[in-house]
């Protein structure tokens, strides 16, 4: 008999769950992985148990299949392991995406949600730990942004967490034992120590980091830099990097708070290192912590960026008792030391 409490993992074998996974294993919770393979491959969790050696359940299918939901909430609460958490990854998550097909986001992000709160309600599990975005903060009144800054998203990706956010706070007014943290990262990069897993993007990467390990790696030639005109030190985009084992660890505390204060209602946790880099700044030390050049050019600005955005992370830290412990010289280190070993990342065949 499996003592281990039982927390579903929608979206487990993605890059912040699968890290989160080796956490949760860590900790000693027994993690339900639910994940339809949309942005991520059944190798990540097979790397996963080699890392832990402790076992885990993982289903393949999708949070928006009801039925499956109830079959999964049922299986656990027969087997006297009933599920006591989730954790919602299970998203879509490119921001240019969004804007040219925002009902491929709305129908993932938000109905998934729908399907997932109706499926958790029915089965009686009233803690919930959502993945949220500091893109939801839109573009900064004040810096670094606290948890009570506006939310004005500036896209349907960011709309849709703004969405859900919203209807996490409702369910909780309608339901007040019901306890939803919504999670808000900043810009999670780097890779497991291992160098096992890391950050596989499907195509050609959309943010900063993955791209420069590929240009690194030389499976990219060079890297676009998003203008370098901003009012920020040295004119290029200033941004609030944490690594992911911080980030991963993070979850962990979430849902020790909810256990731990039998903490209800909704409540929002900044999730970042409360510091700013700016893009020459994480070339220059990744360049620094491996070794290796990093081929740029200049170029216009991206449409909808920020010159700057980084986190006040008090919240989180006094109240979860989380706090990022890792620089830019471990998330570049790692970052790196997975992108080497993995130019492909997981369709590598060598381990
Ligand atoms: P990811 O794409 O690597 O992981 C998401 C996982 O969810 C993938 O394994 C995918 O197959 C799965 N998935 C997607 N839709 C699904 C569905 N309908 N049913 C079942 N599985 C589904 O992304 P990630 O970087 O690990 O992000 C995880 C979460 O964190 C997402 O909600 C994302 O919006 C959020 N987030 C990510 C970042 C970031 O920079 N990576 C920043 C802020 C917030
Ligand atoms: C960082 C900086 C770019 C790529 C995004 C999403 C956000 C969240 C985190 C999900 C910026 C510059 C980038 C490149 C570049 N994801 N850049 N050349 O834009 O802060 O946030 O990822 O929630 O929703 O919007 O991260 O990594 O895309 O960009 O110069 O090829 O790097 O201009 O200044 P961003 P990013």
């Amino acid at each position: 008999m499996d003592m281990r409490k039982t927390v579903l993992v929608t979206g487990g074998a993605g890059y912040i769950g699968s890290h989160t996974l080796i956490k949760l294993l860590q900790y000693d919770y027994f993690p339900v992985v639910l994940d339809n393979f949309s942005n991520s491959t059944p190798e990540a969790l097979v790397r996963v148990k080699e890392i832990a050696k402790k076992s885990f359940d993982a289903v393949e299918g999708d949070v928006r299949d009801q039925q499956l939901l109830t079959s999964i909430f049922e299986k656990y609460s027969r087997q006297k392991n009933p599920i006591n958490c989730i954790i919602h990854f299970a998203a879509h998550k490119a921001v240019g995406e969004s804007v040219s097909r925002p009902l491929k986001y709305y129908e993932n992000n938000v109905t998934g949600t729908l399907t997932l709160l109706a499926a958790a309600k029915a089965a009686n599990v009233k803690r919930f730990v959502f993945s949220s975005s500091a893109t939801i903060y839109g573009k900064p009144h004040f810096l670094p942004y606290t948890e009570d800054h506006p939310v004005a998203p500036t896209n349907p990706y960011g709309w849709s967490k703004a969405m859900v956010e919203q209807i996490l706070k409702d369910v909780c007014i309608a339901t007040p034992e019901f306890s939803a943290i919504a999670l808000r990262y900043f810009n999670p990069i780097g890779a497991h120590s291992s160098g096992l897993i890391g950050e596989d993007p499907k195509d050609e990467p959309n943010n900063l980091f993955p791209y420069i390990t590929q240009v690194a790696v030389k499976t990219r030639k060079h890297l676009r830099i998003f203008g370098n005109d901003y009012e920020t030190p040295d004119g290029t985009g200033v941004r609030d990097y944490i690594h992911i084992e911080d980030l991963a660890e993070g979850h962990v505390k979430a849902i020790q708070y909810q256990e731990e204060k039998q903490q209800t209602g909704f409540k929002a946790f900044n999730l970042g290192t409360g510091r700013g880099t700016s893009v020459l700044q994480l070339i220059n030390a990744f360049e620094e912590a491996t070794n290796t050049k990093v081929a740029y050019e200049f170029s216009d600005r991206r449409a909808g960026d920020l010159a700057a955005a980084w986190a006040n992370t008090s919240a989180a830290e006094n109240e979860l008792n989380w706090k990022a412990k890792h620089g830019l010289a471990d998330m570049c280190r790692d970052g790196w030391n997975w992108q080497k070993n993995n130019p492909h990342g997981y369709c590598n065949n060598n381990k």
